[in-house]
């Protein structure tokens, strides 16, 4: 049998599982070592209350005849679709038959190339989320993808494209940088692709974190934006689901791509033939869970650790900026994004850091090029682990940018 020759292409390990195998080795040299991990974002505040108590009444229905329940909708149940629209889209028409329940945002923009010709031209930003990049190469479009840079001089507000392209990634607010999009920022992407008759796939997993006015929690906030983009949202960082497993894609039924003899073809259409083929749906139990989390203290204990998690963004921002870290993001999203000190190589920082520190974060570089020289640090560990991890780095021990530039 032939494999997929593309998969060749792509570096030999997903970022995150580099960095899990270098913490595993570095522990187990020195077991002694307390590691403090703000790498991945993955989320440590137990599931709330009212998610817990819903899933133990799916549960239990589940054990009855007249409440059990087999394969479900592959789209998602009715009322887990209508409660979305009715609470994340209030007054921004999107309907329920244009929401598809998944099992994850990283399946959602992984599976999304299938419905993708194979000779459009990919933008995607650089530093990103490695799963766009990754999914495209497997696809055989390495040479169709277009990098669009993300500098600290714009704000990490990504460049438009330079030629035409089809496709464009975009994520806000953003991983990795933790900086959101204003409105107005954001507005001229969805016109680039009105005029280019792109598409743009719009990642807002991140979006319970915003804390700012001007920044849109939906890319359907933006006019046109229906006509042109599809997005994707998590309830993992959201709610604590990275365990549990539950997220969503809007495909709103104007989107429309084309066959080559120029035919217009409803992408909603086609993702709804692609997710009935390929997915069973998300169990009972889970979107149960999922609703919950809309109920009125659903949506309060939600908040509480979001707001818990900001704490945690705001402890190690303003620490790193005490130190003389030039620090960014972090006040819309769970993510900091810090300079490393000297233009050190990202990759010597993870060493230093976890060597002198016992820290994890994820090297800039892991994102893209334009993320060398900077580096990741997430606020989803504990409060006692983020105070912890910012005395560490703090103390004299060569790692802040003062102590370094003394040496
Ligand atoms: C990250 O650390 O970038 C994310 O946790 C990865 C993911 O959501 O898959």
């Amino acid at each position: 049998m032939n494999i997929n020759e593309n998969f060749l292409k792509l570096e030999d390990s997903y970022l995150f599982s580099t960095i899990a195998k270098k913490v595993a080795k570095y522990q187990q040299e020195n077991p002694d070592r307390k590691i403090i991990k703000l790498g991945i974002g993955d989320v440590t505040r137990p599931i709330v209350q009212k998610v817990i108590e819903a899933m133990h009444k799916a549960v239990n229905e589940m054990g009855t005849s007249e409440g059990f329940r087999g394969y479900g909708p592959e789209q998602g149940y009715e009322f887990l679709r209508n409660t979305i629209v009715k609470n994340d889209y209030k007054n921004l028409d999107i309907e329920a038959d244009e929401i598809f329940v998944s099992d994850g945002a990283k399946c959602d923009c992984g599976n999304i190339v299938d419905i993708i010709g194979n000779d459009n031209k990919i933008a995607i930003t650089d530093p990103v989320y490695p799963v766009y990049v990754d999914t495209n190469i497997m696809a055989g479009r390495k040479e169709n993808i277009v990098y669009l840079p993300v500098l600290e001089e714009n704000n990490f507000v990504p460049v438009l494209p330079k030629e035409r392209v089809d496709i464009i990634y975009l994520c806000f607010p953003n991983n990795p940088t933790g900086v959101g999009i204003p409105k107005e920022e954001l507005k001229k992407f969805v016109d680039y692709a009105k005029e280019n008759k792109a598409i743009i796939l719009y990642d807002a997993a991140y979006e319970a974190f915003i804390t700012e006015e001007n920044i849109p929690h939906s890319i359907y906030e933006i006019e046109g934006a229906k006509d042109v983009a599809i997005e994707f949202r998590s309830f993992s960082k959201t709610a604590g689901f990275t365990g549990l497993r539950c997220a969503y894609i809007v495909v709103p039924k104007n989107v429309f791509g084309y066959t080559k003899q120029g035919e217009k073809v409803s992408l909603n259409k086609l993702w709804n033939r692609r997710t009935t083929t390929k997915f069973n749906g998300v169990s009972y139990i889970i979107q149960k869970a999922a609703e919950a989390i809309y109920s009125e203290e659903g949506k309060e204990q939600v908040k509480n650790n979001i707001n818990y998690y900001l704490e945690n963004a705001k402890i190690i921002k303003d620490g790193l900026t005490k130190a003389g870290f030039t620090v960014f993001g972090g006040v819309n999203s769970p993510y900091i994004w810090l300079k490393t000190p000297n233009n050190m190589k990202s990759w010597d920082f993870f060493d230093l850091l976890l060597e002198k520190a016992n820290v994890v974060g994820t090297p800039g570089i892991g994102f893209g090029s334009c993320g060398e020289h900077y580096f990741r640090l997430t606020a989803f560990g504990t409060k006692e682990n983020s105070i912890e991890a910012i005395d560490r780095m703090l103390l004299d021990n060569g790692l802040s940018s003062n102590m370094l530039s003394k040496h």
